[in-house]
Formats: structure tokens, C-alpha cells, sequence
């Protein structure tokens, strides 16, 4: 099976969770895509509504392409569930976020869901965190911020875009640490946030509820241990 059929039914999968006039949060990505995709089928074969708080300027568009009212996270009270992806998961459901470049809102709307989804295929999960980890910083000393984060060790690039530095939702710059394995994430994410300049980080640690995985043999849902 090839992956994209597989992000497509981790989408399908999240989309049954959907229930109408939920305030949704939706996320961004390629499996997202078939996720907003299968909401614009249900929307116009059985008259799904949700009030839907999308993560990115791209996943608003998608959504409003497929029929969806899209609201203002300021608008709207709690939001009910919210679907996003990951670009890797671990046993502990810590995750890494923000390849696509959108992880402030991703975070964002994260923490204000009662119900917090990622939607992934079988290549995303990982014994331990590692790889790239992106922060989303201001544009004024970034420069000096990336020879500080060099000087750690942290091994930083800014993510590039077509024209230079690739620039968020929120016009900010993004910076990509490629690092080993992540001994102790907790410790990472603490010392990048407190880092002036640095807005967010993609760690996602103890946020999601659970995971919905594909595998070429079925669909895999992991839920977060209760403590
Ligand atoms: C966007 O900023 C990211 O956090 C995405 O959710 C993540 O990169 C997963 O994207 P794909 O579904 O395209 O792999």
C-alpha cells in the first residue's frame, strides 16, 4: 500500500470522530489534507456542520474549498476535538510538530481542545524523539539567536522558502535544529522556550489524547495511558 493511502485512511479514521456542530480544530499537513477532504465529503453527502478552527492559512482555504465554515479561534468557545498530524510520534505519545511550518497555532489550538488527535502513518512512530526539531522565532536577532543556538550544539538552519527564509502564517522566521536522539525532552523543550526570541518550539510533550495510526495491515489506535 503506498503512504498515501494510508494517510488517507488515518484521516477517514479521524473524521468519524467528527460529530455536526462540533467546534473543530483542524490541522495541517498532507494526511490532514485527506482528513479535510473526507469532511467536505461527509458535509455534502450527510449535511455535516462544524464550526472549524483551522491551524494554518492553507488548511483554511482547504476547508472553505470543501464547503466548511471556518471560525476565528477568538470567536469560539473550547474547542470540542481537534486532528492534526505529526512528523514523529513516540511510545510515550511525545511528539515532534512544525515541518509544515505550522506549529504555533498547531500549539495553540492544541491547548485549547478538550480532545487532542493526531492522525499519522506507521513510518511516524519512533522508539525515542530525534531528527529535526523547528521553532518558530521573531525576525529581529535571529541571527544572533541561530549563533547561540549553533554554539549549543543544536546544530540550526533557517528553513528556507522560495525567496530566502521561509516565513509563517504570523510572518515570523523558522529555525530547524537537526539533533540526534533527544535524551530528555522535557529539558529541551524548557531551555528552547526560555530562550529569548524563541516563540515555540514542535515538541509536543503529554499533549495528545490519541493517536490514530496506519498500517498497511489495519488501522491502529493508541490512546494516552491514564495516570
Ligand atoms: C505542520 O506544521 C506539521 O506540524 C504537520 O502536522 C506535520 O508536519 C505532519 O505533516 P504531514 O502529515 O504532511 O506529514
Amino acid at each position: 500500500m503506498d503512504i498515501s493511502q494510508l494517510k488517507r485512511e488515518a484521516g477517514v479514521k479521524a473524521c468519524q470522530m467528527v460529530e455536526d456542530g462540533m467546534t473543530l480544530g483542524v490541522g495541517t499537513g498532507s494526511t490532514v489534507a485527506y482528513f479535510i477532504e473526507e469532511l467536505g465529503r461527509r458535509h455534502r453527502e450527510e449535511g455535516l456542520c462544524a464550526h472549524c478552527v483551522p491551524t494554518s492559512i492553507r488548511s483554511a482555504e482547504a476547508l472553505r474549498k470543501a464547503g466548511m465554515e471556518v471560525c476565528d479561534i477568538d470567536k469560539v468557545g473550547r474547542i470540542d476535538l481537534t486532528v492534526d498530524g505529526a512528523d514523529a510520534v513516540d511510545p510515550d505519545l511525545n511528539g515532534l510538530k512544525g515541518l509544515g511550518g505550522a506549529l504555533l497555532w498547531e500549539k495553540i489550538v492544541a491547548e485549547n481542545t478538550d480532545h487532542y488527535v493526531w492522525i499519522v502513518d506507521e513510518r511516524k512512530l519512533v522508539p525515542s524523539l530525534r531528527g529535526k526539531v523547528c521553532l518558530e522565532v521573531v525576525k529581529f536577532g535571529s541571527g544572533r539567536l541561530l549563533k547561540e543556538l549553533e554554539e549549543c550544539g543544536l546544530n540550526p538552519s533557517f528553513k528556507q522558502g522560495e525567496n530566502g527564509p521561509a516565513l509563517t502564517d504570523s510572518s515570523n522566521y523558522l529555525i530547524e535544529l537537526d539533533l540526534g536522539e533527544i535524551k530528555d525532552p522535557a529539558f529541551l523543550a524548557t531551555d528552547l522556550k526560555q530562550r529569548t526570541g524563541v516563540i515555540e518550539h514542535g515538541m509536543f510533550l503529554g499533549m495528545v489524547d490519541e493517536v490514530i495510526v496506519a498500517r498497511e495491515n489495519g488501522v491502529e489506535i493508541i490512546k494516552k495511558a491514564i495516570a
